[in-house]
């Protein structure tokens, strides 16, 4: 049994008041962070186990959240598969060598997380260490469909048409792809809570391009199958965006807790997957940027919403963005506090 209130909402069991953490909490809107960036790529700082705990362990104190996120990213486990990542100056993430054949399929390889990516490991061990059980750890992976969409499109997309041309013209490709992800991911998960990680968060982020039954045929069967691999002592938050009409299937898919984005009411998203599961959500990330007294009328607005249920994780509906004032976050993370405090009897 755990004290912290993150596992506790995970649990959906009474909690004093709502936790509360922010996706993406560690990075460029804080000072440290650009510090540390200017001397290193993304991609070193991701690989370096003294330099994950540091920059984890970076909003803790800043903000009061009631969780920490590891500092990595979605894409770690598909560069060790053999994708030729790279993080561009602007831009986004690209791969100079897209996915898009059966051939480059079959010549992608499933990482050993001991081997191939021995640095998250280490760095959630640091991690831990720096955190002395404050708040608990969350580890993640990116969900099969997000990640196949970045292999295939080689970066960002708009209208996804090559992952989808790919499903619709080459299925058995696309089910080879999805195959790999898929046995790549159940141990990658499965590497960090061996390493300590108390949580998972699962981000589905552009799989809000799908249509419901394309969700369905060509989604499902593989985020369940991550989902059902992984030690069921562990609570998981699966999360998406732009996917208020796919809530449903993907509480079929699996996962403790629903993160949803700000597109849609929290009260309307929890009676649409049902009060027997989670639900993680849902500030716009963009309300950071107004000003304090709307921030606090928006986070009481969400807090009535969710009507001190238990279940509730607060959070934004999507990443901070880089432009947001520290000031602002520190804000957002004390009205939580204040407003979401459970009155005694
Ligand atoms: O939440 C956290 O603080 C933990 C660390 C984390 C990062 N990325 C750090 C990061 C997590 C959980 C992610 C997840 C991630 N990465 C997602 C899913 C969440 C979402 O936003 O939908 C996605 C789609 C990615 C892929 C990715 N990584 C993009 C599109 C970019 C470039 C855009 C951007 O924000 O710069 C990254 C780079 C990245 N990942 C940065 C950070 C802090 C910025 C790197 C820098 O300093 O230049």
């Amino acid at each position: 049994m755990s004290n912290h209130l993150l596992i506790k909402a995970c649990n959906r069991e009474e909690v004093p008041r709502t936790p509360v953490w922010i996706m993406r909490q560690a990075g460029r809107y804080i000072q440290e962070y650009r510090e540390i960036r200017k001397k290193h790529t993304f991609l070193e700082m991701c690989k370096n186990p003294d330099l994950v705990a540091e920059i984890t362990a970076q909003p803790i104190k800043k903000l009061g959240v009631d969780a920490a996120i590891l500092f990595s990213d979605i894409l770690i486990p598909v560069e060790a598969m053999g994708a030729n990542l790279e993080y561009q100056k602007t831009g986004g993430p690209k791969i100079h060598n897209p996915i898009r054949t059966a051939e480059a399929v079959d010549a992608l390889k499933i990482p050993d997380p001991a081997v191939d990516t021995p640095f998250v490991g280490e760095g959630i061990k640091k991690t831990k260490e720096l955190l002395k059980d404050k708040v608990p750890l969350i580890g993640f992976s990116g969900a099969p469909f997000t990640l196949a969409s970045y292999m295939i499109e080689g970066g960002g997309s708009r209208n996804y048409e090559n992952t989808k041309a790919m499903m619709y013209n080459n299925p058995e490709t696309y089910k080879a792809l999805m195959d790999k992800i898929t046995d790549t991911l159940i141990p990658y998960l499965n590497a960090q809570t061996e390493a300590g990680a108390q949580a998972l968060q699962l981000f589905d982020s552009w799989v809000g391009c799908m249509t419901p039954q394309d969700y369905e045929k060509y989604v499902l069967p593989y985020t369940k199958k991550v989902i059902k691999g992984i030690d069921d002592q562990t609570p998981l938050i699966h999360f998406a965006t732009g996917a208020s009409t796919l809530l449903k299937l993907m509480k079929k898919a699996g996962g403790d807790i629903i993160g949803i984005d700000w597109r849609i009411n929290l009260n309307k998203a929890w009676k649409r997957i049902g009060y027997d599961i989670g639900i993680q959500g849902n500030l716009d990330p963009t309300a950071l940027l107004g000003p304090t007294s709307e921030i606090e009328k928006r986070v009481k607005d969400i807090l009535k919403r969710a009507e001190n249920r238990p279940g509730h994780i607060f959070n934004l509906g999507h990443g901070i963005l880089p432009q947001t004032p520290v000031d602002h976050a520190v804000a957002m993370v004390k009205y939580v506090k204040k407003w979401s405090k459970r009155e005694h009897g």
